[in-house]
């Protein structure tokens, strides 16, 4: 039987007493910059003022809550009750969907991105929808970031680089032992 990640985000979202770190599944790295993180996500991406941008796996908001102080940010997950938390905890937009059918229309965002999402999906097939799913709705940009080359964790899908053809390769965001990558397409 496959392990329910999901569960494990509502409890967090739900019950689990802590701050945005511990919510987002970042308890382990809770002395991480995410506003560092925010920027090399907009010079990566070239997002600018005016821009949209859409997240998928929006979590706590460790992201979110520092790009929508700056841009039109609309943050989403699959689980509602991340989604009502997220809300709480930032006060930004955010709408309940799942990755590999999001409800928006075609080209409804500048940029699409996700940090630290893939690895929770149930397999590679789930993970090339939602990649197509993310090119569907960007316009500019998708950026998938903190992805999994290796873990401690049995339970992660873990992704090689040629997984992502067309996009360009580069390094984690932040310091932590085990490799993960950013893969990102410029659309246009
Ligand atoms: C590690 S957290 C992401 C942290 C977040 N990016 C941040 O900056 O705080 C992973 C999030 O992905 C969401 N998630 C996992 N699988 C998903 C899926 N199939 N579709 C949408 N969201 C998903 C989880 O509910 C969880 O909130």
């Amino acid at each position: 039987m496959q392990f329910d990640w999901k569960a494990v985000w509502d409890r967090k979202a739900g019950d689990e007493p802590g701050d945005q770190y511990v919510v987002s599944g970042f308890e382990h790295f809770n002395n991480i910059d995410t506003e560092a993180i925010a920027h090399h996500l907009c010079r990566l991406c070239k997002i600018e003022s005016g821009h949209s941008i859409l997240e998928i796996g929006c979590g706590g908001g460790l992201l979110g809550r520092h790009l929508s102080s700056q841009f039109e940010y609309v943050g989403t997950d699959y689980s509602a009750k991340m989604v009502q938390r997220a809300i709480e905890l930032n006060r930004f937009s955010a709408v309940r969907t799942d990755a590999d059918n999001i409800i928006f229309k075609d080209k409804s965002f500048d940029h699409v991105f996700a940090f630290g999402v893939f690895h929770y999906f149930p397999d590679y097939e789930y993970a090339k929808r939602a990649i197509s799913e993310m090119e569907r709705v960007a316009r500019k940009t998708v950026c998938i970031s903190d992805i999994t080359a290796e873990s401690k964790e049995p339970m992660h899908l873990l992704y090689t680089e040629d997984f992502f053809p067309g996009y360009q390769i580069s390094s984690q965001f932040y310091e932590r032992p085990e490799r993960r990558f950013t893969a990102t397409r410029y659309l246009e």
